[in-house]
């Protein structure tokens, strides 16, 4: 409407401007019709005249004379008598009188009057105005406009002279003597030329009166066709002018409110549309303006919106009616370890476990998983049950024991040989052995009784937890069909092609079927597994709304972003401030004060692209020397699966590389990395995070990765940078971190070098985005949302039970 408003604002003054133009324009244009008219008059006039000449000269010449030319011939001189018409013989003027009143039928014309050679009026028609006179009549013919306006209109005054038509000789000559004319003409009425034939002598004039009402008529038709005309064009002018400056203004106001609504504003989309470039300036100041605004906001909107523990123990009251919930993992959450003082409680190093544990304190029930530490048997009651956290007992946890052959089969054989680097597409080769794939069976059957005995209803909610797990579900649904089972891959989905390599296919992907829900971390993961299923079993397939049915039983497949839990006010007063674990990690490392410290934690992994980021870290130190005894690059690396060969060769290879990089660049005490290949427990890990400058997370290919998460939790002091990889899940939704692909070496390098010079504006600027990020993204977000859709499932499934228990009644 506004718009509207706007182009009629400019449509009318346009238009009216051309219709103004137009009507200055109009006189010119009358003058210049008038002229065309007046010659064609002029012309129509001349030839009347030229038609009636001869006789209306010889009747000129007897009302003139009195005498017929035979009379002239015989000596009277034209002219010689008054040039009065009354004073003229009644038949003379009768007859030069009925000429002009025959002249004067033409429609057009409205009098006409005959005038002699000395302008005395010899005869007028009826209609010509009296007091016009010839002489009078000839002024005004000569002049510009030869218009004369009278009572009932305009007239065209015309005068045009009568000659007297020269005999030709030849034809006096074959005469016969009595015939001939001799001389033919008076002398004075002749002009005789000096050599060659005579020349016509004037015999009068005629005044011919054109009627101008038509003329008037047809200009002022042209004048209304012409103001129409222009009206017209002018409106179309500004109509085109008005679409095209709509386009355009669109196009202007789509670019201004793209801005405005902040698309690419935080950080642009790699193919993101530019704005027109008149808005950058603009672009630049909203976009830091509107960065304030979003943070202020969201620390403002934060704890309203933010998903708690509380709210998804509320969730789980209301929804799913306090039933009870079952966990199945591998990694159990906390492991007791016999230690030189007794018994220790470690948190293993687990992306599961940092993100599930908060969600079991929140939601009690009881966790199944395999009981590894030395001290675990120590401390379960007779059922293999302990309660945790330790001195809180929120939940239970049960523990399953497995013997070496078991762990070695189904943990490290098929889970971390198999399907591990299958999964990760890390450019290690699976290995896939049968005696595997059988332990693996045996152990997932295991932990499927494991289920039915906790289960305390028919119905109760499974979490199954990861790859270790693929043929749980089935066997689960097998024996508790009620139950809603909720599976949570951890790990990305390859493409069919690569999932095919595994043998045993069809008998993973039907164990998974099993599953009420399956969850990824991305879409992209959810839609790998649905083409896989379309490849290798028979299953109906509805994309549109993400679920699969197999032999009549549906699961939704749907990607859940995990997180970690967001500390709260009594975790943040337990920590260190950052310069006091800045000065810690400093002290225990070694390291020089105005040192820029980049870190990175992970697993010992081969998937972590700890040896690509180590490459880089090499390369930013040949590309930018000035950096040498000034940036250190410390590698957290928690031993893992040791007792695989790829893991060893690997470890080996990392730890190659990070000597031949002191070896290059160490001086004195400066040494460019510190490769800290242990276990280090939670309070650690979060000192590092607080202590570091960057962190860097360069995996190949992960899930998600929940580091990048913690340390951005653990930066309230809204400082530091996160290099990630693109081809973590995590990159797509923490899309202010610097983004790299960690096979690119230069490009990494690149990035740490960018991370060490960012401005503390910037850090703060990306840290806050990234902070609320994660913060409203949290984990009982991601649980929560499971359980909700897992709810709704649960209430469909009983009504339809209804629905059929009356249909057999
Ligand atoms: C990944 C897997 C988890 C596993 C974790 C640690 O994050 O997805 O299931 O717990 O690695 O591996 P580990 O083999 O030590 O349990």
């Amino acid at each position: 409407m506004k718009t509207l408003r706007l182009q009629l604002r400019f449509l009318l003054p346009l238009t009216v401007a051309l219709v103004g133009a137009a009507y200055i324009a109009l006189p010119l244009l009358d003058q210049v019709t008038l002229r065309w008219f007046s010659r064609d008059l002029n012309s129509r006039g001349a030839l009347m005249v030229n038609a009636m000449s001869e006789a209306v000269s010889e009747a000129m010449a007897e009302a003139v004379d009195g005498a017929t030319p035979a009379a002239m011939s015989a000596g009277a001189p034209p002219g010689a008598g008054p040039g009065k018409p009354g004073a003229r013989p009644p038949h003379h003027a009768e007859r030069l009188a009925s000429l002009l009143d025959r002249a004067v039928r033409d429609e057009r014309l409205f009098a006409i009057a005959a005038c002699d050679a000395q302008d005395h009026l010899l005869h007028a028609t009826r209609a010509f105005p009296e007091g016009l006179g010839c002489a009078r009549s000839q002024a005004i013919a000569s002049r510009q406009d030869p218009r004369l306006r009278l009572a009932g209109g305009a007239v065209h005054v015309g005068v045009y002279p009568v000659l007297r038509p020269v005999p030709d000789p030849a034809f006096a000559a074959s005469l016969p003597a009595s015939e001939a004319m001799a001389p033919p003409w008076p002398a004075s009425a002749v002009a005789v030329a000096e050599e060659g034939p005579p020349a016509p002598a004037l015999a009068g004039r005629l005044v011919l009166l054109h009627d101008m009402s038509f003329i008037e008529k047809r200009s002022q038709d042209t004048r209304r066709y012409l103001v129409g005309f222009i009206a017209s064009l002018g409106f179309v002018v500004a109509l085109i002018t008005m679409i095209v400056a709509q386009v355009s203004w669109r196009g202007w106001v789509k670019g201004a409110r793209a801005i405005l609504r902040g698309d690419g504003l935080i950080t642009p989309p790699v193919n993101a549309p530019q704005p027109p470039p008149e808005l950058a300036p603009i672009v630049d100041e909203l976009r830091t303006n509107l960065r304030d605004l979003e943070d202020e906001y969201r620390r403002m909107q934060g704890p309203a919106l933010e998903w708690t523990g509380e709210r998804l123990r509320q969730l789980l009251q209301t929804q799913l009616r306090g039933d009870q919930v079952i966990v199945v993992s591998n990694r159990e959450p906390y492991v007791h370890e016999q230690g030189p003082d007794g018994v220790q409680v470690r948190r293993p190093a687990s992306g599961l476990v940092t993100a599930v544990e908060p969600v079991m304190r929140a939601c009690s029930g009881t966790w199944i998983a395999h009981g590894s530490g030395s001290a675990d048997r120590a401390v379960v009651d007779a059922h293999d049950r302990v309660g945790l956290p330790p001195g809180l007992q929120d939940y239970q946890l049960r523990r399953i024991w497995l013997t070496p052959e078991e762990e070695q089969g189904y943990y490290y054989g098929f889970a971390n040989e198999g399907l591990w680097p299958l999964c990760h597409v890390a450019h290690v080769r699976p290995v896939f052995r049968e005696p595997d794939w059988e332990t693996y069976r045996l152990v997932n059957q295991r932990f499927a009784d494991a289920v039915v005995a906790e289960a305390r209803s028919e119905d109760p909610v499974v979490l199954v937890q990861d790859y270790h797990f693929a043929l749980l579900p089935a066997m689960i649904r097998a024996r508790l069909p009620q139950a809603t089972i909720l599976t949570f891959w951890h790990i990305p989905w390859p493409n069919p092609e690569s999932f095919g390599i595994c043998p045993w296919n069809r008998e993973i992907l039907q164990g998974l079927l099993g599953s009420t829900i399956l969850g990824f971390h991305t879409r992209f993961h959810c839609r790998n597994f649905m083409e896989t299923v379309d490849r290798y079993l028979e299953a109906r397939i509805e994309a549109e709304v993400s679920t699969i049915s197999f032999q009549d039983k549906e699961t939704l497949v749907e990607s859940y972003p995990i997180s970690i839990e967001w500390p709260d006010a009594e975790t943040l007063a337990r920590w260190p401030p950052v310069p006091e674990c800045r000065r810690r990690v400093a002290a225990r490392l070694g390291l020089p004060a105005d040192v820029c410290l980049a870190v990175g934690i992970d697993r010992f992994d081969y998937t972590k692209g700890i040896l690509e980021r180590l490459n880089a870290v090499e390369r930013l130190l040949e590309k930018a020397p000035e950096w040498v005894g000034r940036f250190v690059f410390v590698q957290v690396a928690a031993p893992t699966r040791s007792s695989l060969d790829e893991y060893r060769s690997f470890q080996e290879r990392v730890e190659r590389a990070a000597e031949r990089i002191n070896a290059r660049f160490a001086r004195e005490a400066y040494q460019p990395v510190h490769l800290l290949a242990w276990h280090h427990e939670p309070d650690a890990v979060n000192e590092l995070f607080r202590a570091t400058d960057i962190l860097v997370v360069t995996s190949l290919h992960d899930g998600m990765n929940l580091v990048c998460k913690e340390f951005v939790a653990a930066r309230d002091d809204q400082q530091g940078v996160l290099v990630l990889s693109r081809f973590a899940g995590a990159a797509r939704e923490m899309t202010q971190a610097l983004i790299v692909n960690p096979y690119h070496v230069e490009e990494t390098a690149d990035a740490l070098l960018r991370a060490a010079t960012m401005p503390s504006a910037e850090q703060r600027e990306r840290m806050v985005s990234l902070r609320s990020t994660v913060r409203e993204f949290n984990v009982f977000r991601w649980a929560a949302r499971m359980l909700a859709d897992a709810a709704r499932w649960r209430l469909r499934a009983r009504v339809e039970a209804r629905v059929r228990r009356l249909g057999a009644g």
